[in-house]
């Protein structure tokens, strides 16, 4: 038996797990204020410390090592298929973060119905939700499938139990933060519990193969609830986000052991569930007859290995006192610094001593140098408030110079405006050669940012 004292308590910081023997306001590890908190350790009687992975071998020539290949079980839920990497890799544990009611249940339920068959049975466990509340939105979904069970639970002996009794080929867990070892002191939630709980769990999906799927809460920060350990423990990690105000939902891809990150997956919202969206430029263009409202411009960003069109906005008002104000959203803000000064000392636009605000529309980021010239165009319109034809997409990265750089997957993106109906687009005179334009896209280059703007025609 444990004595009393021999229960010590330490302090941990739900951000890092960094633990001590003091509270501390700030943590000295990740920087971050008031998230250390007790927790109480009861010292495992002679248990050796888990390893998170069994994973031991004789020292081998790569040669001789035979690599793993493994066919990858598709959902049929393209968008979801291709953040994987094409499709689920088995034995793999894949985090699902969002923050709270975005839909990660919906879209785990549905992928779960879409994996499950016969042979290869799912296992669903809800820690936050009745076994009549998952079927509810089950019906709703209409989701029916024979092999798709379903468990409520938090106790995690008991639904490793269940996972030795119905071997399931995949199990889902919502969510991470409920689940709870009854060994360890702390709340379900807490760090200790998190990390004790997702070891357990990548013990199972690394030994028995079964895929594990672990859902968890998103912080206003924009962090994991819990440890930012648990990051590192899975092999892929995907984040749904939205913003508010929007029926769309972004699944991102932030680490991949077996595919691509930033790629992006587009589902909107609806009483059947998540819908994907195949087309989502649809999405981030208006529609604007004629032309466009001045200071907006169409630039082709993209977003993994998807050419995404998105209208760029920006506002140039007068400064009413002191330092002009800049209110960036969804662009670089030290890259829409540089183009304001790029702007102003070598194409003659007074923008230095304005207040600039730029906005990507739809809640898109967009942080690549190539939409440059689309950020740059729709500052300049909104500069002399002049509008640019709507059928024209931007292209090129600027330099301190006010020189046009060359970009990559021109083509591509250019595919995908002329597939929008787009018939006009400017590139930079270096992505020009070698370079077979669609059909119906005239393509104009420039060498140098005012050149590009005289395609403009503002003035
Ligand atoms: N009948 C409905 N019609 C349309 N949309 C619905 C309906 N019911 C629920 N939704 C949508 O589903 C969302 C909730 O989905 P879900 O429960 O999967 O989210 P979650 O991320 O799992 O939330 P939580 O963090 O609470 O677990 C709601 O925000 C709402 O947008
Ligand atoms: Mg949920």
């Amino acid at each position: 038996m444990v004595s009393k004292s021999k229960v010590h308590t330490i302090y941990r910081c739900q951000n890092c797990g960094t633990a001590g023997p003091k509270w501390m306001g700030r943590c000295p590890d990740c920087g971050q204020w008031n998230t250390f908190v007790e927790e109480r350790e009861a010292p495992s009687a002679g248990r050796a410390p888990r390893r998170m992975t069994e994973f031991s071998s004789r020292v081998t020539r790569l040669d001789q090592v035979v690599a793993e290949t493994q066919a990858r079980r598709r959902t049929g839920v393209g968008e979801f298929d291709r953040i994987l990497g094409g499709g689920v890799w088995p034995g793999s544990m894949v985090l699902l973060g969002g923050s709270p009611g975005i839909g990660k249940s919906t879209l785990m339920l549905q992928v779960a119905d879409r994996l499950a068959g016969p042979g290869h049975p799912v296992l669903y466990v809800s820690g936050e939700e009745s076994l009549g509340q998952v079927k509810g939105r089950a019906v709703r979904l209409g989701v029916k499938n024979d092999e798709l069970l379903l468990l409520s639970e938090t106790n995690l002996e008991t639904i490793l139990e269940t996972v030795r009794q119905t071997e399931p080929k995949v199990l889902v867990l919502d969510s991470i933060q409920t689940v709870y070892k009854e060994d360890l002191a702390g709340a379900p939630g807490s760090v200790g519990q998190v990390r004790e709980c997702a070891a357990e769990l990548l013990h199972l999906a690394k030994g028995a193969g079964t895929t594990v799927f672990l859902l968890g809460h998103v912080t206003k920060e924009g962090d994991l609830a819990g440890p930012r350990v648990l990051e590192h423990i899975v092999d892929t990690v995907l984040y749904f986000e939205t913003e508010r105000q929007h029926t769309y939902r972004i699944l991102r891809a932030f680490k991949n052991r077996f595919g691509p990150t930033n790629e992006i997956g587009v589902f909107e919202m609806t009483a059947q569930g998540l819908k994907e969206i195949e087309n989502p430029s649809m999405l981030f263009l208006g529609e604007h007859p004629g032309d466009l409202p001045s200071g907006t411009a169409v630039l082709a960003a993209m977003e993994g290995t998807r050419p995404l069109l998105v209208e760029v906005q920006a506002l140039v008002s007068r400064t009413l006192f002191g330092m002009p104000r800049r209110q960036m959203t969804g662009v670089d803000y030290n890259r829409a610094m540089f183009l304001i000064a790029v702007l102003d000392k070598r194409c003659g636009f007074p923008l230095e001593s304005q207040d600039v605000y730029v906005n990507i529309t739809g809640g898109l980021q967009v942080r690549e140098p190539a939409a440059d010239l689309g950020i740059a165009v729709a500052m300049a319109g909104a500069s002399v408030e002049k509008p640019v034809s709507a059928k024209t997409v931007w292209l090129g990265e600027v330099g301190l110079g006010g020189e046009m750089r060359a970009v990559a997957q021109v083509s591509e993106r250019l595919q995908e405006a002329r597939k929008l109906g787009f018939d006009r687009a400017v590139i930079p005179r270096a992505s020009q050669r070698g370079l077979t334009p669609p059909e119906g896209l005239k393509v104009l280059t420039a060498s140098s940012l005012s050149e590009a703007l005289g395609h403009a025609a503002f003035r």
